[in-house]
């Protein structure tokens, strides 16, 4: 294990996280002590334009894996167009790698509400919604609890502490579809239907929710907001990069000595990451990383030292999503890893667009065959292809996602598919497992 030296130690940055430690935090009346509701307060001095002015101001971007500017986002809902408008927090974290949301609200629910609550005003949305993955018990049970604590002291339902403000804030827990983690699916789950994505344009912005303008933001993007309220937006941007502000949760999994949340100013690097969590388990050498999740291509260790923000993640060539870390060593194989990921696109591909419902059970099925040791040199170039005829041309993000892992494996590990259809590597499947995908 290593020691993290003292200045890499003063690059972790709580905020979001500063009170996960603090036992019962999750409670209303620790969380009041901890300057709980405190940003609600002082929000509500302030009139709804200048807070999305703040936001803008602050250069926040949306921690949901696209990165998009908050404040803009809040500043395309029409007002004064007589619809009622909504605020829905995505809550469906389930990006393979990604843990950052629910250790949030299972920790810290309140940060989430109050967020919600200033958002909403912010907006003029008296109705919202965090849509919760299924499968997130814990987390949905603490939401609730909070949700109803905030009631009972008033800071949701009518004239919230006096301001005039109305909300009312409903959890709902989806059935566990990784694609209803898609902003427009999550809409149309939300709405009764099944969840698939819709057309965009028109953004949830106008045509949201029972098309009436709607804004969708991220569990982090929204508990982000009492911080920046307290804070101002100056401090905010005092953390991380110019075009990348404020601080990030980075989830960092796989063969590191102490996995778990790090909370660090954008900008820091994979190798002052893997000094915070104890360096990389004795025996095992960094060979490939995602720095975003499953749908962000892989880098390796030539990229120890990009700065993790969303420019320059970008520029080394894949993208900095959800910023789950995913640490795999020389003795990981990215052939294997990359088919368990396509494994996962194949199961949840909603199956509206023929190039993602076809194209991930082609390759699901030539992976299989390259892993049984059956796999041809034109097994590659049908790869390529398949991934080229996938990319662009899927409904949503999810075809696209997918072709990541298959086209940066093949960048940068051509030779790991070799050894397996040259016979070098052992077949990890069986010919059992050659049917059935
Ligand atoms: P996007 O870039 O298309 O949109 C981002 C946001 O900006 C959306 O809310 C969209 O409505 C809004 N927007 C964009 N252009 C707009 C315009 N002209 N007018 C109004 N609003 C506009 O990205 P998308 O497809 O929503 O999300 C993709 C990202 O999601 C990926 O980068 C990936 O990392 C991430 N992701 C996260 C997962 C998780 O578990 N957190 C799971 C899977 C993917
Ligand atoms: Fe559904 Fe995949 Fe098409 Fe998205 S890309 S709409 S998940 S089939």
């Amino acid at each position: 294990m290593t020691t993290p030296r003292p200045e890499t130690l003063a690059k972790l940055t709580p905020v979001l996280t500063k009170r996960w430690l603090s036992p019962d935090a999750w409670r209303i009346g620790t969380y009041e002590k901890l300057d709980g509701y405190a940003a609600l307060r002082k929000a509500f001095k302030a009139h709804p334009d200048d807070l999305i002015q703040l936001i803008k101001d602050s250069g926040l971007r949306g921690r949901g894996g696209a990165g998009f500017p908050t404040g803009l986002k809040w500043g395309f809902i029409p007002q004064g167009d007589g619809k009622p408008h909504y605020l829905v927090v995505n809550a469906d974290e389930g990006e393979p790698g990604t843990c950052k949301d629910l250790p949030l609200m299972t920790h810290d629910p309140h940060s989430l509400v109050e967020g919600v609550i200033i958002a909403s005003y912010a907006i003029r949305a008296n109705r919202a919604y965090i849509y919760i993955r299924g499968e997130a018990v814990h987390a949905a049970r603490r939401l609730r609890n909070a949700v109803n604590e905030a009631y009972a002291k008033g800071y949701l339902g009518r004239n919230i502490l006096g301001s005039g403000f109305d909300l009312d804030l409903v959890v709902h827990s989806g059935a566990g579809a990784y694609i209803c983690g898609e902003e427009t699916a999550l809409l149309d789950s939300l709405e009764g239907f099944r969840g698939q994505p819709r057309l965009r344009p028109p953004f949830p912005a106008t045509h949201g929710l029972y098309a009436s303008p709607t804004v969708v933001n991220n569990v982090g993007t929204i508990a982000s907001v009492p911080y920046i309220v307290l804070g101002g937006a100056d401090w905010w941007k005092s953390m991380g990069t110019e075009k990348s502000s404020g601080p990030m949760i980075y989830s960092l999994s796989g063969r590191v000595v102490n996995p778990g949340q790090y909370e660090c100013g954008l900008g820091i690097t994979l190798r002052e990451l893997i000094e915070l969590a104890g360096g990389m388990q004795p025996g095992h050498s960094l060979k490939f990383w995602t720095p975003g999740g499953s749908s962000t291509p892989l880098l390796t260790a030539e990229h120890l030292d990009v700065p993790l923000d969303f420019e320059e993640v970008a520029a080394a060539g894949s993208i900095l999503g959800t910023t789950a870390t995913q640490i795999f060593s020389d003795q990981d194989c990215p052939v294997y890893a990359t088919y368990r990921w396509l494994e996962f696109y194949h199961h949840e591909s909603c199956g509206k667009c023929t190039p993602c419902r076809e194209g991930n059970y082609w390759m699901v099925r030539v992976y299989r065959r390259i892993l049984a040791g059956q796999g041809t040199h034109e097994d590659l170039d049908t790869l390529l292809d398949t991934c080229d005829n996938i990319l662009g041309r899927s409904f949503c993000g999810l075809g696209d996602g997918a072709t990541s892992s298959v086209t940066s494996s093949l960048k940068y590990f051509k030779q790991d598919y070799l050894d397996y259809i040259e016979g070098r590597t052992a077949p990890r499947l069986s010919d059992k497992q050659l049917v059935g995908a």
